[in-house]
């Protein structure tokens, strides 16, 4: 299984100052010591963390294959191909949202045609979707190269059950809900994702997952046969507070390889 770790909160943290440090581009090097196999950074249309001189330095320091996470945006498609990273993966984008909700659109006009765009600079492109049939086929379809199934609803679940999230006031109401109840939420968004998972690999994509994977859920995820590489960022960049970057992401790769 290989990670790809997302730095974004590395430049949130920047961002909090408005100065120079932390800068993304120095956990680059740790990560690729640290066994990491993808850097994963999101260019928001906000540039609230990540700018676009970090996806230049990041990507001219050429140390691991850099994937980009970036909405249907004109400037940003453009700015891209110029800056050719290893793969792009397709989200969708609100202004308002504090992370990414929800898998990409696939009935949105311009997509084949930006997945096209990319793939004449020869750039992979990834559609971050939810984990439906009919979605993976239509991504298929669109001529994406990969896949990314969107953890979110598995994690939260996972998070309600399994933590003390559901008495804290940071709780999910939309997921106030009994043990059991709970409990068979889990199975079933576990099970579409296996599903789904297989279902991409045999159509000939790239599978990958993320969002919400943290110490007590990925291993999981990481068990489903089909799906090579998880994005992670706020539960390892979390941990690194207290322990280091490289023994969080070392953590993180015991539990997933
Ligand atoms: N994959 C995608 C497509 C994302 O948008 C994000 C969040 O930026 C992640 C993975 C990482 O999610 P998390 O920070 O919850 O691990």
């Amino acid at each position: 299984m290989n990670l790809g770790l997302n730095i974004d909160h590395i430049a949130t943290l920047r961002e909090a100052r408005k100065i120079n440090e932390p800068d993304p581009l120095e956990a680059v090097f740790v990560a690729k010591n640290a066994g990491v196999s993808q850097i994963t950074i999101h260019l928001r249309e906000d540039r609230r963390h990540i700018h676009d001189d970090d996806v230049r330095a990041i990507i001219n320091a050429s140390v691991l294959p850099v994937n980009v996470e970036c909405a249907c945006d004109e400037g940003i498609v453009e700015f891209l191909c110029e800056q050719k990273p290893h793969k792009i993966t397709l989200v969708p984008e609100k202004r308002e949202e504090i992370t990414t909700e929800g898998g990409l659109n696939l009935t949105q006009n311009n997509l084949k045609e930006i997945i096209k765009e990319f793939q004449k600079c020869d750039i992979q492109t990834a559609l971050f979707i939810d984990p439906k049939k009919d979605t993976i086929k239509r991504a298929k379809a669109l001529g994406a190269t990969g896949v990314e199934l969107h953890t979110g609803e598995y994690a939260n679940v996972h998070l309600m059950l399994y933590s003390n999230l559901s008495r804290h006031k940071n709780a999910i109401k939309s997921l106030d809900l009994t043990r059991d109840t709970l409990s068979q939420k889990l199975q079933m968004t576990l099970s579409e994702i296996t599903t789904c998972a297989s279902l991409a690999e045999e159509l000939g994509l790239g599978v990958f997952a993320g969002h919400g994977l943290n110490y007590q859920n990925a291993s999981a995820i990481a068990k489903i046969k089909s799906i090579t590489e998880l994005n992670i960022g706020h539960s390892i960049i979390a941990r690194a507070v207290f322990t280091g970057l490289e023994r969080a992401i070392k953590d993180m790769l015991e539990l997933i390889k």
